[in-house]
């Protein structure tokens, strides 16, 4: 086998990297980004390394959750505040039912290149290149926007950089203090039902902290309720912009790459000769990886052994992807195939990517019932066997976009286009996303 090094994905079967017209500007922009300082540090993904190794021995819970694609056009400070926030009330409210910690990890901060099942698109007549996300190309229709152009890559960077930025000040500056865990609940969702349960819990968790305070244990000092961890996250496709922050950790001489704490791979770029995998395997951030029907579970023991071979608790979180109706054909053969082999993972459900769906009016959507429906299999199936959910992969933001159907406010299918307004996949509502953490941590807790 030849040696690692942060270029030797080039080895190996690519897929879905764009190809650039203009080299020389592609190798300026990278030079560039590899002179820029890193967005993460070594240290943080190494406390979610362990964090991760915790919830898989059940002593904790993963929500991930953000945009399938983060743009250029929706960046704004408010945004960001509301997705950090729902993400907030769904821990709290798992916390308050399953008694865990919440590892808490963003789709955000760097979520911008997409894996398109056709490299093509045709409209009209025309055929042009499709949409590769915001760090490549544009989604307007036209010959200039769709030519990958490596400026964007920049500009990601960027956006990234301020993106992080305002997250550590919600996360470490007061915003997230548990003591303001009633006003996390703002805006479209506090008149919600979903936002009446949520008012609940939050009562209930004031309550023990002021009964705490009134037993003599001052909860401002012995424990610090003012900040939490918050990590991110992102599909790391675009090899060339990852290699570019790929970094040597000057504490432990360990790689890291530094656009992230957690990287996963996708569906599509999952197998064995991958440059994706290839990547993954020097890298020495948690990593993720999605599972759907197209998985050979054999294949994925060869490439968990190449991306973990020490079986480290932590490294690999598997992520689910089969839909309601496929998951009771897969998810228990893959179960069966780690056990046997002793693997150590993070089990996590991503109910969205397998039960994606046209809406008769032609937009991609999602049922709020498939994804609870997946989700309470996939408990099922995993205690069957003696593991647990571990934690869920969203695609959800805090804007009350109408994108799935469902849910207890129903939306429907003539309802889409009222608010529709991903550059991807469709994403749960913040009350879609609370409401799905109610019942989930409803369904784990029986
Ligand atoms: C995604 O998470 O946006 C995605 C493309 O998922 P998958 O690789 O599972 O299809
Ligand atoms: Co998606």
């Amino acid at each position: 086998m030849s040696k690692w090094t942060k270029d030797s994905w080039k080895n190996f079967t690519i897929k879905h990297i764009p190809e650039y017209n203009d080299v020389k500007q592609l190798e300026k922009a990278l030079k560039k980004l590899e002179g820029f300082p890193p967005l993460v540090f070594a240290g943080e993904c190494r406390n979610l390394k362990q964090e991760l190794a915790k919830a898989s021995n059940g002593d904790g819970f993963l929500v991930q959750g953000g945009d399938c694609a983060e743009s250029f056009k929706e960046f704004n400070a408010n945004n960001i505040r509301d997705t950090f926030r729902v993400i907030l009330q769904m821990s709290a409210v798992i916390t308050a039912k399953l008694k865990v910690p919440v590892i808490k990890l963003g789709r955000i901060a760097g979520q911008f290149a997409k894996p398109r099942s056709s490299d093509r698109e045709t409209v009209n007549g025309k055929t042009l290149n499709s949409y590769y996300g915001d760090s490549i190309n544009g989604i307007e229709f036209s010959e200039e926007k769709r030519e990958p152009n490596p400026a964007r890559l920049l500009r990601a960077y960027s956006q990234s950089a301020s993106t992080l930025n305002l997250l550590r000040s919600f996360a470490q500056g007061g915003f997230a203090n548990l003591r303001k865990v009633n006003s996390w609940n703002m805006g479209f969702v506090k008149a919600s039902e979903e936002g009446k349960r949520y008012e609940e819990i939050a009562g209930k968790i004031n309550e023990y902290l002021d009964f705490m305070d009134a037993v003599g244990v001052n909860t401002s000092t012995v424990i610090d309720l003012n900040t939490v961890d918050f990590y991110t996250s992102h599909e790391g496709l675009h090899l060339p912009y990852e290699e570019a922050l790929t970094r040597v950790d000057s504490l432990s001489n360990e790689i890291y790459c530094t656009s992230a704490h957690f990287i996963w791979i996708g569906d599509r770029t999952r197998f064995i000769d991958s440059a994706h995998v290839e990547y993954c395997s020097g890298i020495s951030n948690p990593i993720g990886i999605k599972c759907g029907p197209s998985l050979d579970n054999q294949e994925l023991i060869k490439i968990i052994d190449k991306i973990n071979p020490t079986n480290d608790p932590g490294k690999i979180s598997l992520i689910f992807r089969y839909g309601e109706e496929s998951i009771d054909k897969y998810l228990p053969e893959l179960v069966d195939v780690i056990v046997k082999h002793k693997k150590n993972v993070l089990w996590i459900s991503d109910p969205m990517h397998g039960n994606t769906v046209k809406s008769s009016s032609g937009l991609k959507t999602r049922d709020f019932n498939s994804l609870l429906n997946e989700t309470s299999k996939a408990i099922e199936i995993l205690k069957s066997k003696e593991r647990h959910l571990g934690g869920i992969h969203l695609e959800m933001t805090g804007q009350n976009v109408t994108e799935c159907t469902g849910g207890i406010y129903k939306v429907g299918d003539d309802d889409l286009n009222s608010r529709y307004h991903t550059h991807c996949d469709p994403r749960l509502n913040a009350n879609q996303a609370l409401e799905l953490s109610f019942n989930i941590a409803e369904k784990l807790k029986k």
